[in-house]
């Protein structure tokens, strides 16, 4: 008897572009367990209904990509804390009761490879970050954490930046604002959490806030520079990082919620030449 490979997969929409399936096929070789992974583009319309289906036809955990992080956390029965402080969900888990877990992995992602993988420093630092969609949600209390002199989120849509940052004022120095309020003087870090660079977009964002020793991050990956990185350079940033790492992080995280063993990211990162790192 052969068995059959436990089934994942990402949901987005769009999500042909997701070097997920990469990712998790060679977390699957490196420590031998036995699973396929697959892209899964559901409209907000259906994502509902399709992740239930995708569940009762055996599937055994998906990670939600945008615009879903937010919706996902309806269709968890359950959340881990931090999914709960981000209130978006980007791995959903089948648990051995048949619940379904939502968990968030972006932030410690997002840490790990910005703290550990290029050493940038966020404690006592201006930090900005552009969006206020699921994939910002959560990565405020992973970024408080580390104690930032103060964390700027900026939106196109100037209530939604200020209804986020009230969710998290317990943490410390957060407010949201719109693009033309962004507090003078130079950044620190800016880390692009839109979804722009999918349209090949820019936020507009007032120019000032990039000095020679800005850090920029997208959180958009692409075998080219992202339309935020070529600004980013144009502006004169000292590193413009695209955000190859916190993809590996944040999938090596699911995978170890799903299947209990963390596996190593050097050799993905390794793999991922293309990862468009400019220092
Ligand atoms: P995600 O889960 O990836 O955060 P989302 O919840 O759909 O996706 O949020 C997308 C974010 O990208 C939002 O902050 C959105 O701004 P609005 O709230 O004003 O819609 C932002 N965004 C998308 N396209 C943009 C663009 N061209 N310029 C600036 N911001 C953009």
């Amino acid at each position: 008897m052969t068995d059959t490979p436990d089934q994942y997969g990402v949901a987005g929409h769009p999500v042909a572009h997701s070097w997920s399936p990469f990712i998790h096929g060679i977390f699957a070789k490196e420590t031998g367990q036995s699973m396929v992974y697959r892209l899964y583009d559901f409209t907000p319309e259906e994502f509902r209904e399709r992740v239930v289906e995708f569940f009762q036809g055996g599937g055994r955990g998906l990670n939600v990509t945008l615009p879903h992080k937010v919706a996902a956390v309806e269709v968890a029965n359950e959340l881990t804390p931090r999914a709960a402080r981000a209130q978006a969900v980007n791995t959903l888990a089948l648990q051995g009761d048949g619940r379904l877990l939502g968990d968030n992995t972006d932030g410690a992602g997002l840490v790990r490879d910005l703290c550990d993988n290029f050493n940038v420093v966020i404690t006592r630092r201006r930090i900005l970050i552009i969006g206020a969609g699921g994939a910002t949600r959560g990565v405020i209390a992973p970024l408080m954490a580390l104690e930032p002199l103060e964390l700027i989120i900026a939106n196109r849509t100037a209530e939604k930046a200020r209804t986020l940052a009230g969710d998290f004022q317990d943490l410390g120095p957060v407010s949201g604002v719109g693009f033309a309020y962004v507090p003078g003087g130079t950044f620190d870090v800016i880390i692009n959490a839109t979804s722009a660079s999918l349209s090949g977009e820019v936020p507009d964002i007032p120019v000032g806030v990039i000095g020679e020793d800005t850090v920029c991050y997208d959180m958009a990956y692409g075998k080219a520079d992202t339309a935020f990185i070529q600004w980013a350079v144009q502006q004169g940033c000292s590193h413009a990082l695209q955000g190859w790492g916190m993809l590996v992080e944040q999938a090596a995280e699911s995978f170890r919620v799903w299947r209990g063993v963390r596996p190593p990211t050097g050799p993905v990162l390794a793999a991922l030449k293309e990862r468009a790192a400019r220092v």
